[in-house]
């Protein structure tokens, strides 16, 4: 991490020979919000949010059940947890991965001290209500960014971060809307 500042060059030249789903500028913005942070991400697929934030985190604990994807077909016959393995090889020294479904998580697994958590996972309101009830339990000053929020395709997002009352928005890129926890 050092002392660099977060460039949009850099973020972009790692996370694009990795498939997925979130925008360079998304990536961006996610990249500066790990700095110095301890992150979960709830949702990897084969890395490309998780190389944005790796090199800048102080700790990323992925978490994904690495199923392959039915929509996602065109996106290699591989394991996706061996790819995704293999893209954030470099940082593995503080990359955890939780290979399990996000609802049977325990919110003490992640210790203290999380000060952003990445919601991508599924996308229906029961799922993404699960993955909130595990972010909003953490306290005030946490930083909650959620993927496909504004994307009119995924409108149970939207709608399940709505009915979470301690979340203040305070960052829109792209689809990608930014939260803290008051
Ligand atoms: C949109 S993709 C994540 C994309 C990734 N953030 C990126 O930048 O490319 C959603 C991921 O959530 C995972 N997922 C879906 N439902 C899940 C669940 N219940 N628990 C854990 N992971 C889940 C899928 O396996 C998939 O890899």
């Amino acid at each position: 991490m050092g002392s660099r500042p977060v460039e949009f060059s850099d973020v972009l030249q790692r996370i694009t020979p990795v498939e997925g789903w979130t925008f360079p500028e998304e990536c961006y913005v996610l990249a500066g919000l790990a700095y110095g942070k301890r992150v979960v991400e709830i949702g990897s697929f084969k890395g490309r949010s998780a190389v944005a934030m790796a090199p800048y985190a102080k700790s990323l604990v992925c978490v994904d059940h690495f199923q392959p994807l039915e929509h996602a077909q065109g996106f290699g016959g591989v394991s996706v947890l061996a790819e995704f393995e293999k893209n954030v090889a470099p940082w593995k020294d503080k990359v955890r991965v939780v290979s399990s479904p996000s609802g049977e998580l325990q919110p003490d697994l992640f210790g203290g001290g999380i000060g952003l958590v990445f919601i991508d996972g599924n996308h229906d309101y029961e799922s993404v209500k699960a993955d909130l009830r595990i972010a909003a339990a953490l306290p005030r000053g946490t930083v909650v960014a959620m993927h496909d929020y504004w994307n009119p395709e995924f409108p149970d997002v939207a709608k399940a971060a709505g009915e979470v009352k301690n979340m203040l928005p305070i960052l829109t890129a792209f689809s990608l809307q930014v939260f803290v926890l008051t």
